[in-house]
């Protein structure tokens, strides 16, 4: 394969850089067939990104639905947070398959979307689902993937089936969505009191996992995870684990706020702090 970067701003991918990476190289995408109708996938999380936290505006999403028709490409949308949003009564953005409108005349379905149970279950639940066109799901069906040994989990599947009857799943997920939605308002008001002002800068989720950080550029992520770790025993994914090419993100860390309770994210955030002294003063 083939994998190019497109990047993303506050909102998510920037649609117009990825309609420039897809003019570039459509010489080189494959014609489509029948086993393979699709020239190239596009890997995205339009809601609740992983690792930014951003959504792509509807806006956005509809002009990403043009480009993966016109291109012939399949948006494969890993929307694993997308349940996991926290605004009140307010429902979870549309996902990007729900712009892939079936009334258009030019619908072929060029979108997947993929949920995991994991995230709002149990995680290592291994088990999730996926939405997707007609054209794609009759590959699935005949795929090894689905027919062989090693195919989904029908026995978990069947528990979560009961489960998902009962209504035993979403009771667990509005309590989840409350409990994460606090330990978020911990984690952010945490930085705001421990890290100084013209040190940070975040956008609030509306929903999933994350936080992400960015710093002056002067301050060297990598670097503050060593300090971090072995003087203050804190973890953080650092910024430039999340980077396509070598040398960005890395005055930026990803913070999750799903594993821990209110009082050691709390703490965790001030041992941060006191790492970000050590190395920027
Ligand atoms: C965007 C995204 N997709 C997929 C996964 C993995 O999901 P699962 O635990 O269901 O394998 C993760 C987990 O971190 C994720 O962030």
């Amino acid at each position: 394969m083939k994998v190019i970067g497109v990047p993303s701003d506050k909102d998510g991918i920037i649609v117009d850089e990825l309609e420039r990476q897809l003019m570039k190289h459509v010489s080189e995408l494959p014609p489509p067939t029948d086993m393979k109708p699709y020239s190239a996938m596009l890997y995205c999380v339009p809601t609740f990104n992983n690792p930014t936290g951003s959504c792509l505006p509807p806006e956005q999403c509809k002009k990403m639905i043009n480009l993966m028709r016109k291109y012939n490409v399949l948006a494969f949308c890993d929307d694993v947070y997308n349940l996991l949003s926290y605004t009140g009564d307010k429902p979870p953005p549309q996902r990007l398959y729900a712009f892939d409108d079936k009334s258009n005349a030019d619908y072929k379905g060029n979108v997947i979307s993929n949920g995991s149970f994991s995230k709002f279950l149990a995680p290592g639940l291994r088990l999730g689902w996926m939405e997707v066109p007609e054209r794609v799901r009759c590959l699935l069906q005949k795929s090894a993937y689905a027919i062989g040994g090693g195919c989904f989990n029908h026995y978990l599947s069947c528990i979560i089936a009961v489960a998902l009857q009962e209504g035993l799943v979403k009771d667990h997920l509005s309590m989840v969505r409350k409990v994460l939605e606090v330990q978020l308002n911990a984690l952010c008001n945490a930085l705001n009191k421990y890290i100084p002002e013209g040190q940070i800068s975040y956008q609030r989720p509306k929903g999933g996992y994350f936080v992400w950080v960015t710093f002056p550029p002067e301050v060297d992520c990598d670097k503050l995870f060593k300090i971090c770790l072995e003087k203050y025993l804190v973890e953080f994914n650092y910024g430039s684990h999340f980077a396509a090419s070598s040398g960005k993100f890395k005055n930026c860390m990803r913070l999750c706020f799903a594993f821990n309770e209110c009082d050691i994210i709390e703490h965790c955030v001030k041992q941060i702090a006191l790492s970000l002294k050590e190395l920027v003063g």
